[in-house]
């Protein structure tokens, strides 16, 4: 169903009039219980999701919605591996990476749980044998660095939950992340590596991407460059594929290579052996934790009724105002720097997944779909991008993501992050009328006709909403349940506007057209019959 197919559409519409009306302030006035009846705990998160525009009628047509659009249906065929990515006939099924204790799941007639379980325990042996120094380097030096080549899903992930575990980190190792085709990515860990005690992890479903190929045949020269016996290579080199016989062909030993599957997209493998960076880093044990905490927000996510269910709440607020309120960008403000890349990864996790212009069924949307996804560490944003929440004339719905406990000992440092924290969503919804602006200014002693002046360059609409998200702190089972959490928001609103989440066809065209612009430069193929402005560009480049 289209969202502007539904019974609820109009009827949404005549409701956002009433609610664009009402003040989040006098809501909060008019029910002292606001912010208890609007917040939810599930897999170890809470959700504030009470400084939202939103009445109980507002929940009780977005639930209706959800309904509409069988959502719980759409849900277990999910879980239960439906090639719900029908443009590439395709299941979805990152959530049996993590189903920790289910025993079987047939696709195309085979119990994958054998391989994830069979590759989980392949992912534990080599990392044993790392840290513990039973697989040396060709010089016999133990392991100390990774070097993980990998781009988008194949990089994101990994480099996001690496950073925010990285208090968890096992001393002594060092991952480095090589993901752009710009040599300045893979030239600054050159630098920094020991040929001797580095491993090398192409990771890459497809085995097929450019700027991953380039950057791995340059590594493998540089190791050649120095000294490295090319009868060393197989101690240096692992991958992580679905195409196992590309990464032979580059010279992987089929050994050394830990199977990806189809039926797991690249921006939501992080839990699969694309993970293997996290678990070099932090150990197998937390790599499972991680796993578990995802699999615990998927539990809540498949059995929690709409009402009480955290990723469906998430969801029906971003069609909320995205569909209603005509909001285009949705704001990811972690106050944590473990967790600064998370946006990052989110902007993947979402951009790639609904990023798109047709409905299932190819017909072109008459109706805004996923939003564009940005963000960044606080407190840093409040002396950057803070000031257009404030003050801006865009709607930007903003998630704020802390850890109540910290791990670095310094407490008053933490209570000023958290304070910062709940004040930043606290003025985004009451904000700061002309009167208090005027009050505040003539209180400084200045005289009416200047206060008078001032004043409306102080005034804070306020009204802006916002979520909050706490967790206990940065642990392996929270940061998965809160990858889990939004994993499920993008399914169900890809639900809600009856889009494909799980395909990208928008990326090929640019890989085809950069092909030819690089055989241009290389001289293989005349650029006459393309645009003026790529010619003339084209021109400028120092043959
Ligand atoms: O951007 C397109 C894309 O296919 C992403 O979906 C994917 O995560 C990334 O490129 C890397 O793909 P691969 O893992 O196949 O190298």
């Amino acid at each position: 169903m289209r969202l502007d197919e539904s019974s609820l559409h109009k009827t949404l519409q005549t409701h956002q009039l009433d609610v664009a009306n009402q003040h989040m302030r006098d809501l909060f006035a008019a029910d002292p219980e606001r912010a208890e009846r609007y917040t939810l705990d599930a897999a170890g998160l809470t959700l504030d999701y009470s400084k939202n525009r939103i009445n109980d009628k507002t929940l009780e047509l977005l639930l209706r919605l959800a309904k509409e659009a069988k959502l719980g249906d759409r849900i277990e065929a999910l879980f239960s591996g439906e090639a719900v990515n029908h443009t590439e006939q395709r299941p979805a099924l990152h959530t049996a990476l993590r189903a920790r204790h289910q025993v079987e799941l047939i696709v195309e007639g085979h119990n994958i749980l054998g391989e994830v379980r069979e590759t989980l325990s392949r992912m534990r042996k080599w990392v044993r044998a790392i840290h513990t120094g039973e697989l040396r380097g060709y010089s016999n030096k133990p392991i100390d660095t990774l070097v993980s080549i990998g781009i988008g899903g194949s990089f994101l992930g990994p480099k996001t939950v690496s950073t925010a575990l990285q208090t968890q980190a096992k001393d002594g190792l060092n991952c480095h992340y090589v993901a752009n085709i710009d040599g300045n990515d893979l030239a600054l860990v050159l630098e920094q590596i020991d040929p001797e005690t580095t491993v090398f992890l192409i990771q890459s479903k497809s085995f097929t991407t450019l700027e991953t190929l380039e950057n791995a045949k340059a590594a493998k020269r540089w190791q050649q460059a120095q000294g490295v016996p090319e009868s060393a290579f197989a101690k240096h080199w692992i991958a992580v594929s679905a195409n196992v016989a590309a990464a032979e062909a580059f010279g992987i030993d089929k050994h050394h290579v830990f199977p990806m599957w189809d039926w797991v997209g690249g921006r939501y493998s992080l839990w699969s052996a694309i993970g293997l960076p996290i678990a070099f880093m932090v150990g197998m044990d937390h790599f499972e934790a991680l796993l578990d905490g995802a699999h615990a927000m998927d539990e809540h996510f498949r059995h929690a009724p709409f009402e009480k269910n955290m990723p469906v709440l998430l969801a029906l607020l971003g069609v909320w105002y995205g569909n209603y309120f005509g909001a285009q960008s949705h704001a990811v403000l972690p106050y944590d720097e473990l967790m600064r890349h998370l946006p990052e990864h989110l902007q993947q996790l979402d951009m790639e997944s609904n990023g798109k212009s047709v409905d299932r069924e190819g017909r072109p949307l008459s109706y805004p779909s996923g939003p564009v996804i940005w963000g960044g560490p606080g407190s840093n944003g409040q002396h950057a991008y803070h000031q257009l929440l404030h003050q801006g004339t865009q709607l930007i719905p903003a998630d704020f993501i802390m850890p109540l406990r910290h791990h670095h000992g310094l407490e008053s440092h933490h209570r000023y992050l958290f304070s910062n924290c709940l004040s930043q969503s606290q003025a985004l919804m009451q904000g700061k009328t002309y009167a208090e602006a005027l009050r505040e200014l003539k209180a400084t002693g200045m005289a009416e006709a200047q206060a008078a002046q001032l004043a409306p360059h102080k005034v804070i609409a306020g009204n802006k909403p916002s979520n909050t998200i706490l967790m206990e702190q940065v642990s392996p089972a929270s940061l998965g349940a809160l990858i889990a959490l939004y994993e499920h928001k993008v399914f169900a609103q890809g639900v809600l506007w009856n889009v494909n989440s799980f395909d990208q066809w928008g990326v090929e065209l640019g890989k085809a057209l950069s092909k030819e612009l690089f055989e241009v430069l290389e001289g293989t193929r005349d650029a006459a019959a393309m645009d003026s402005s790529t010619r003339s560009l084209l021109s400028r480049y120092p043959l």
